[in-house]
């Protein structure tokens, strides 16, 4: 029997997140701006990361790459610090329940509602050829949260808008079928150290629209890393001083180096005083392959072992399907769907 309440008896508050395999290495963007976040939080919650393999079906995708991608970005989590004895890592196609789930939201969700999301509206816009599973993203997105009875969801600023969708579906859930569904509160990562491109310093670092040389890969070998940071668009004065607004590049580089290395931007700043932008770059380039090292280490370990990887997200699987199906049993009684046991005669 499904039970009847929602499961929020373990100790620490449970968090969930998840990111799309669409790309062959994380950037230092993403690795700053998420992952290191998810490594510090999985010690205080309880903490719940999957790889949305079903959510990157939405724009085509080649079988054998994604394949590749999502062992890679299983295996980044991990490299990057995520430790699947203590957070459960998962692959969301392994969990049969969040489609499911997913055609619930979407039956909860208005037509018109969904055609203002913006994420579907750009896209589109774009000239995306878009498929109707683009359209009902943030219906499985709201599915894969409330699966888990999450009390927070750390997401950048780009997710905002699909945590208030899905905590408009859950209230509403709750009000038409009695309360059933946790609400969730966003958790809006702090943009502390936003990275930027380094070929043009007043955008974001972006896997989907910087170039290959503005962005640094974490799976870069270090003369590569070497070669993009010496490269990076700088200005034509000499001074090394943090100011975003006229000196983007210079302070992009500081803000990296500053970050990896916990050295404050004003320290950086009197030990470059009187040297130029090449001594700058010598210096983070260093300081960012030392950083990347014991990263690459553990992902070839990790992509050298594919049964292992696969063993922990077996692991990890069985720990999200203990909680999962117990969402859908309750989802769906609540809706008045029959018993699986009557329809097997139990
Ligand atoms: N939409 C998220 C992204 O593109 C990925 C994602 C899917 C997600 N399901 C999620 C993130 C649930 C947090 C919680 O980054």
């Amino acid at each position: 029997m499904p039970s009847a309440t929602p499961s929020t008896s373990s100790a620490r508050p449970r968090i969930l997140s998840g990111m799309q395999p669409t790309s062959d290495s994380l950037h230092l963007g993403n690795y700053l701006g998420a992952l290191v976040n998810w490594v510090e939080l999985q010690n205080e919650f309880d903490a719940y990361y999957f790889v949305a393999d079903l959510h990157a079906l939405t724009v085509p995708t080649d079988p054998a790459v994604l394949r590749r991608r999502t062992r890679i970005t299983a295996a980044q989590f991990i490299a990057g610090g995520v430790d699947p004895e203590q957070s459960a890592v998962f692959t969301q196609s392994h969990l049969h329940e969040h489609a499911a789930l997913g055609w619930v939201m979407s039956c909860l969700t208005a037509f018109g509602e969904a055609s203002r999301m913006t994420q579907f509206k750009d896209k589109t816009a774009k000239g995306q050829n878009a498929n109707v599973g683009l359209f009902t993203y943030p219906m499985l997105m709201a599915a894969d949260i409330l699966m888990y009875d999450a009390a927070y969801v750390p997401v950048g600023e780009d997710q905002r808008q699909h945590l208030e969708i899905t905590r408009d579906l859950a209230i509403r859930f709750n009000q038409r079928f009695g309360e059933t569904l946790v609400v969730p509160e966003p958790y809006i990562l702090k943009q502390g150290a936003k990275i930027m491109d380094l070929t043009d310093p007043t955008a974001k670092m972006s896997g989907s629209t910087s170039p290959e040389k503005g962005l640094i890969l974490l799976s870069d070998e270090p003369n590569r890393i070497v070669k993009k940071i010496k490269s990076a668009v700088t200005d034509t004065d000499s001074e090394v001083r943090y100011d975003p607004e006229s000196k983007p590049g210079v302070s992009n580089l500081l803000v990296i180096h500053s970050v990896l290395s916990g050295t404050a931007i004003a320290d950086l700043e009197k030990s470059f005083e009187g040297q130029g932008y090449g001594a700058l770059k010598s210096e983070v380039a260093e300081v960012v392959v030392t950083a990347v090292q014991p990263f690459q280490k553990r992902m070839a370990e990790l992509l050298d072992d594919p049964a292992e990887l696969d063993r922990i997200l077996a692991a990890g699987a069985e720990r999200a399907h203990e909680i999962a199906s117990r969402t859908v049993g309750r989802v769906y009684d609540a809706l008045g769907l029959l018993p699986a046991t009557a329809r097997f005669g139990r």
